[in-house]
């Protein structure tokens, strides 16, 4: 496509946000806060976001399958009213019906479309070629792998020849072998120009996987979900991992996810602003974690490492390692610039010190520059007795998120609470003190 010639959206997503009821009854919880976004004719766009931020939600809306709280979808123009018949979508679960073969899996669509028998046959034949499974059309899915498993699904969305091809995660239920081969073939079809569809939609939280694949690349933030901003890829096909663009390409997506205030491109990304501590969300982690982070870190030569190396030297999948670097960036702990995590000289400190000095690290820094954790001991403080029910805070968490994340805050502000010997919990009594408090003397 030429870069003067007006792309055709063929779906475009305008102002749309999505709101849950919280179960409780109490209001409800935003997942999508205004997005905005067209998938034009002829790219691969992948839609790259962490866990949780309304990626699949967002599939959903533009599918047709649910309806956004506010804001419109259309479809070549028109506004989608039901499930929108120019697309197919590939499931991470695959999603086949375990009792039909291959062959009436594929078919299946085709049949809810009421096309005739032999037409059904000869395309579901062709599609379950494509994706090389010639030879299995009688086998039921208990008796594939897991990759053949997904070549069922491409097949069965193939079939449709849908306009676009929603893929949800589609590599991510696979082993890393099974997907990268799959990943190549998907590839090698779009760049052959024999792809059944005109354009992709890709969700991942795999940032080599949306490199790879995409030729432009919309990242989500979090808290509600909203577009932060987007990136053109800009190489030739296949993309090549080794070249130097796609490298810096990775490093650069690494620090935009690593740094949720950084903006993404020139166009301004206003912050939601809250007056409440309780509704920012701690990044899911224990100390233990952190100071591991940060000793590996300190180990090498440079003070510094590149985060897909720590990914890879820690074993860890991107959506673990990143809540490590959030927590140790919110701590001043580190900084990321462009994919690389350096330690701050309070970070070093922390990760080469002893025990006890690196807990008063801790604390100072956990202080300083966590609102949640000093608004907890403010509050204790005000208290008589230096104590108070753990509910008291749950509820405040609870305005901002759903019952099992505010769960999960409590915990994640305990742990580090305690850590940083800030407060104490009781878990009989369900109780946050302070450790100087009448109640810890008397205990
Ligand atoms: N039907 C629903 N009712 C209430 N909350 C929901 C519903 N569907 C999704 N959510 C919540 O919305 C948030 C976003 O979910 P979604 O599945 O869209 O995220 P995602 O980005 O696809 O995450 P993942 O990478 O884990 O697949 C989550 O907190 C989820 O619990
Ligand atoms: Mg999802």
């Amino acid at each position: 496509m030429s870069a003067s010639s007006q792309p055709l959206d063929l779906i475009r997503v305008e102002h749309v946000s999505k709101r849950f009821p919280l179960p409780d009854g109490k209001g409800d919880f935003t997942v999508l806060g205004d997005v905005s976004l067209s998938v034009h004719h002829g790219e691969v766009l992948a839609l790259l976001g962490r866990s949780g931020s309304g990626k699949s939600t967002l599939l959903r809306i533009m599918s047709g399958l649910i309806r956004p709280s506010q804001g419109v979808v259309r479809s070549n123009g028109q506004p989608l009213l039901g499930a929108n018949p120019n697309l197919a979508m590939v499931f991470q679960s695959f999603a086949l019906l375990p009792w039909l073969t291959v062959q009436d899996n594929v078919e299946l669509g085709l049949a809810a479309r009421h096309v005739p028998p032999d037409e059904r046959r000869e395309r579901a034949l062709k599609a379950i070629d494509i994706v090389g499974l010639d030879g299995f059309e009688n086998a039921y899915p208990k008796e594939l792998s897991g990759g053949m498993k997904q070549r069922v699904g491409f097949a069965r969305a193939f079939v449709l020849e849908p306009e676009v091809l929603f893929m949800d995660e589609p590599f991510s239920a696979l082993d890393v072998l099974t997907a990268e081969n799959l990943r190549g073939e998907i590839d090698d079809l779009w760049n052959a120009g024999t792809f059944p569809s005109s354009s992709i939609l890709i969700v991942t939280h795999n940032i080599e996987e949306a490199v790879y694949l995409a030729d432009r690349i919309v990242i989500l933030g979090s808290n509600p979900g909203r577009i932060r901003g987007e990136l053109q890829v800009n190489m030739p096909r296949p993309h090549d991992r080794n070249s130097p663009r796609f490298k810096a390409l990775v490093d650069h997506i690494y620090s935009i996810m690593t740094n949720p205030d950084q903006v993404v491109t020139g166009e301004p990304t206003p912050q939601r602003s809250s007056a409440s501590p309780f509704s920012r969300a701690l990044p899911h982690v224990r100390v233990g974690g952190i100071s591991g982070l940060l000793e590996l870190v300190a180990d090498n030569p440079d003070g510094g490492g590149s985060l897909p190396e720590l990914a890879h030297r820690l074993q860890l999948e991107v959506d673990d390692l990143l809540p490590l670097v959030d927590a140790s960036v919110l701590l001043g702990f580190a900084e990321v610039a462009d994919g690389d995590v350096r330690l701050t000289t309070i970070g070093r400190d922390f990760a080469t010190t002893t025990i006890l000095r690196s807990k008063d690290l801790f604390r100072q820094q956990a202080l300083g520059r966590v609102p949640v954790l000093s608004s907890i001991v403010h509050t204790l403080k005000e208290k008589e007795s230096q104590s108070i029910r753990s509910d008291f805070f749950l509820d405040m968490w609870d305005d901002h998120f759903p019952l099992p994340e505010a769960e999960r805050q409590l915990a994640t502000a305990v742990d580090w609470g305690r850590y940083a010997e800030l407060f104490e919990f009781d878990a009989i009594e369900e109780r946050l003190y302070l450790p100087q408090s009448p109640v810890a003397l008397s205990s």
